[in-house]
């Protein structure tokens, strides 16, 4: 069956360019009704126009699809209400929320200044939490939501010149593995892609051969799969960028116990360091809970 979106309401930020419109699109060519949130400013983030959101709705409706338009910013909790508020106002409730927009101010540490921290932080962590807050409730209420973050594989593994970007960006992680869990009972699932495509964003990174391999459109199918109703898959990390997906996940080694009880000195940690990271016996684990008991098992084995 093909799977559509017929009566669900989805709300896409940072869908005026990008990622984001080829995920509004998407979703508003297999019934659903968009919310298409843009502030339309530059890469790093400055200035604004209501614009970029409004060609991306004159596009579904040209497809034949139903859309609107909003321009507030992500990254306070007004504008996130504001987008949010947009759905309810419009067609009285939101299903899906796809957390994209994105800026960047990439810079190496010595040259980053505490504002680009901030506006990086404020759009990509703040903003996804503060537009998931004000659609949390309501999905709450309805028992059901799809929720989408947007990571990267700076974050997930580093890039130099991207502190600010990469904290940011693993920060969308920790909050989709707390929110998993406070979404289970009601039917909300929260997943996370960490795209890789051509747009004005790497257009400037991407190599000449890279390009044409990296189209958005390969991204959006597995945005579009933890969007569906008959998805329940929650708390996953997917990359996805030219046809390649592939989970990623954090694991923790076996571990080791030191001290017998006593407390070990940092000559115990150097002569373990090896058992302390040896990975060969790693594994994920589903909560903070199932980490402690582990812990203890090890301390206390039968
Ligand atoms: P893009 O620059 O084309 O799209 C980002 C959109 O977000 C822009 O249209 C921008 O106006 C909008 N935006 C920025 N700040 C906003 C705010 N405060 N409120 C509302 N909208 C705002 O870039 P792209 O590549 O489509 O990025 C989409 C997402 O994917 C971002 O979160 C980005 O960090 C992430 N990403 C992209 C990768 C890639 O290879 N293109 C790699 C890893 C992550």
């Amino acid at each position: 069956m093909t799977i559509r979106y017929d009566n669900r309401v989805a709300v896409v930020t940072g869908a005026g360019a990008g990622l984001g419109r080829n995920h509004a699109l998407f979703l508003a060519s297999r019934g659903a009704k968009v919310v298409v949130n843009d502030l339309g400013g530059a890469v790093d983030g400055s200035g604004s126009s209501a614009t970029a959101a409004e060609r991306v709705v004159d596009e579904i409706k040209a497809a034949g699809g139903e859309a609107v338009a909003n321009a507030d910013s992500v990254a306070t909790p007004d504008g996130a209400a504001g987008i949010i508020q947009t759905a309810l106002d419009t067609w009285g409730k939101i299903d899906i929320l796809i957390n994209n927009a994105g800026n960047l101010r990439d810079k190496s540490f010595s040259k980053l200044e505490p504002a680009d921290f901030d506006a990086v932080v404020n759009v990509h962590l703040s903003g996804s939490a503060y537009c998931t807050l004000a659609a949390w409730n309501h999905m709450k209420d309805a028992n059901y939501g799809r929720i989408v973050m947007t990571t990267s594989a700076a974050g997930l593994f580093g890039n130099f010149g991207q502190g600010n970007y990469a904290a940011a960006k693993l920060g969308v992680v920790g909050l989709m593995n707390a929110l998993k869990h406070e979404g289970a009972k009601y039917n909300i699932n929260v997943n996370t892609v960490a795209p890789m495509a051509l747009t004005r964003m790497t257009a400037d990174i991407m190599s000449d051969k890279i390009k044409p391999l990296v189209k958005p459109e390969f991204v959006t199918p597995l945005v579009a799969w933890f969007c569906a109703e008959e998805n329940t898959t929650t708390g996953d990390a997917v990359e996805a960028g030219a046809g390649y997906y592939a989970k990623v996940q954090i694991v923790e080694g076996a571990g080791t116990v030191l001290g017998g009880g006593e407390i070990p000195s940092p000559e115990d940690i150097r002569a373990n360091y090896d058992a302390i990271t040896d990975m060969s016996q790693a594994q994920p684990y589903a909560s903070a809970n199932d980490v402690m008991r582990h812990i203890f098992r090890s301390l206390n084995p039968r």
